[in-house]
C-alpha cells in the first residue's frame, strides 16, 4: 500500500510528481496493451470495477508484504554492521597475494586508516619492519598446510608506532570461489606489556636469589675457616696442654685430679671432631685442595658411612679440568642435598652418582631406587614445611647456566639430572 504520510521507502512513496508521471506511464502502456473498449455494457463495467478493487487489494498486500521485507532487511543489515563492523576484535579478508580487500571498522581504526583507503593496499605495509620474516613464515606455513593458524606479531598504524596483535588466520574460498584468508587481529599490546613485566620481575628475582645464594657460600667458606683457624687451633692447644699437665701428674696419686683431666682428653677430642665435621659441611677444604673428583668420592664414602644400607655407584668419568671452577661448589652443593634427601627419605637401597662430559655438555645425575614421591605436590617456590633442598637445588643450577629436572613417582625412585654447556 503506498504510505501517503511518506515512508522511509522511496519507490512505495513516490512524490506527487513522480506519482503523477507513473500513472501517466501506466496509462500509456494500458493504451499500448489494450485500447479502451468503445461501449461496455452496465454488468461489464460492474464486472471490471470488482476486479479492478480486488486487483487494488492484491497490490496493497504485495506493499505490505515488501515493506515488512524491507524492515526485515533493514534489521538484518543493523545486526551484520554490530557483529562485524563494531566487533571487538578487526575482521579482514586479503586475497590471495595478500592485499586487502575488505576490513571491518575496528580494523580500519587499530591500523589507523580509513576503511576505503585500506582497501588494495597489501596488508604486509602495516607489519613492523621486524617482523615481516614472522609475518611471511606464517603465510608460508598457512598456504603449505592449509590449517588455521594464530600467530603473534607487531604491526604499525600510520605514525609508524608498533602494537602487538594476535593474528587468526584461515583460507576460504570467496563467494566466487577464489581462495582469500579470512583474518582477525586482537590487540594483545597490554598484555605482552604484563608478559614482558613479568618476565623482568622473574629475571631480577632470579639474580637475587642467585646473589643470596653466592653470598651464602661466602659466608660459608668464611666460618669454615674461622672454625678450623680459630676454634680447630685452640681447641688443639687445649688438648696438648691437658696431655700435657696429665703426664706431668704426680703419679703417686696425691693430686686428686687425674680422672677428671683424663676424662677430658677424650672429651676435647671429639669436641676437635665435631668442629671438623661442621668446617666439612659448611665447605669440605677438599674441594680447594684437591678439587670437585675427589670431593665428590670423598663425599659418597662419607655418606656410605654413615647411612650404612645404602650403596652408592659412582661414574665420575669427568675429568677434573673440564670442570670449570664456578661450578665446583655448585657440583658439590647439589650432590651433597640429593644424597642428603637419599638418606633422609627415600628408604633406597642403591644409589647412583654419575659425572660426565658429553658432546659439550656436563651432566650430573644423581639417582636412587627408593619409595619416590609425588613432585607434582612440591610447592614451585619451596616452603618452609616441606624444606628448601630441592628449590635451592633448582635455582643453583639455573642461575649457573644449566637446566634442571627431577623425575619421581612413588614406589619409583627418584632421578635428578642437571646438565650445564660445557
Ligand atoms: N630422594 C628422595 N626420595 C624420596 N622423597 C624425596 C627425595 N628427595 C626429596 N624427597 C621429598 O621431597 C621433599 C622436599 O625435599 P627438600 O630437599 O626440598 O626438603 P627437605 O629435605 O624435606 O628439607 P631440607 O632439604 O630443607 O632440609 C622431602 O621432604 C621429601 O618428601
Ligand atoms: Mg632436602
Amino acid at each position: 500500500m503506498v504510505n501517503e504520510k511518506g515512508s522511509p521507502n522511496n519507490f512505495l512513496d513516490p512524490s506527487t510528481g513522480a506519482k503523477q508521471t507513473l500513472r501517466r506511464k501506466a496509462e500509456e502502456r494500458l493504451q499500448k496493451q489494450s485500447p479502451a473498449p468503445k461501449s461496455e455494457t452496465p454488468e461489464e463495467t460492474g464486472r471490471l470495477l470488482h476486479e479492478l478493487q480486488v486487483h487494488q487489494i492484491e497490490l496493497e498486500m504485495q506493499n505490505e508484504e515488501l515493506r515488512r521485507a524491507q524492515e526485515d532487511l533493514e534489521t538484518t543489515r543493523d545486526r551484520y554492521f554490530d557483529l562485524y563492523d563494531l566487533a571487538p576484535v578487526g575482521y579482514l579478508t586479503i586475497s590471495e597475494k595478500g592485499m586487502i580487500l575488505e576490513a571491518n571498522l575496528t580494523a580500519a581504526q587499530m591500523l589507523g586508516s580509513d576503511r576505503s583507503r585500506l582497501a588494495g593496499q597489501p596488508l604486509s605495509r602495516f607489519i613492523f619492519q621486524d617482523d615481516q620474516d614472522t609475518y611471511y613464515l606464517n603465510l608460508k606455513q598457512l598456504f603449505r598446510n592449509q590449517v588455521p593458524l594464530t600467530f603473534e606479531l607487531r604491526m604499525h598504524r600510520g605514525d609508524g608506532r608498533p602494537f602487538w596483535v594476535q593474528i587468526k588466520t584461515r583460507i576460504a574460498p570467496n563467494s566466487e570461489g577464489a581462495p582469500v584468508w579470512r583474518v582477525t587481529l586482537s590487540d594483545i599490546t597490554e598484555r605482552k606489556r604484563v608478559e614482558e613485566d613479568l618476565l623482568q620481575s622473574k629475571n631480577q628475582l632470579r639474580i637475587l636469589a642467585s646473589q643470596i645464594l653466592l653470598a651464602q657460600e661466602k659466608e660459608r667458606k668464611q666460618i669454615a675457616l674461622e672454625v678450623h683457624d680459630v676454634l680447630g687451633s685452640s681447641l688443639s692447644a687445649i688438648k696438648f696442654k691437658a696431655e700435657e699437665a696429665l703426664y706431668h701428674l704426680p703419679k703417686d696419686g696425691t693430686l686428686n685430679i687425674s680422672k677428671p683431666l683424663e676424662a677430658l682428653v677424650p672429651l676435647i677430642t671429639e669436641t676437635i671432631e665435631a668442629a671438623r665435621r661442621i668446617q666439612a659441611d659448611l665447605r669440605p677444604s677438599l674441594l680447594d685442595d684437591l678439587g670437585i673428583v675427589a670431593t665428590l668420592s670423598w663425599f659418597c664414602r662419607k655418606f656410605e658411612m654413615i647411612y650404612t644400607g645404602i650403596k652408592v655407584d659412582q661414574a665420575v668419568t669427568i675429568q677434573e679440568e673440564e670442570v670449570p671452577d664456578h661450578l665446583k661448589i655448585i657440583l658439590f652443593r647439589i650432590v651433597q642435598e640429593a644424597l642428603n634427601n637419599i638418606g633422609k627419605h627415600s628408604k633406597a637401597d642403591s644409589g647412583f652418582l654419575g659425572l660426565r662430559k658429553v658432546n659439550n655438555t656436563i651432566e650430573l645425575c644423581i639417582r636412587d631406587n627408593g619409595e619416590g614421591f609425588d613432585p607434582e605436590s612440591m610447592p614451585s617456590g619451596g616452603n618452609s614445611e616441606k624444606g628448601l633442598g630441592l628449590s635451592s637445588m633448582k635455582e643453583r643450577i639455573e642461575f649457573s647456566g644449566g637446566t634442571f629436572s627431577l623425575q619421581s613417582a612413588k614406589g619409583k625412585g627418584t632421578d635428578i639430572l642437571a646438565v650445564w654447556p660445557g
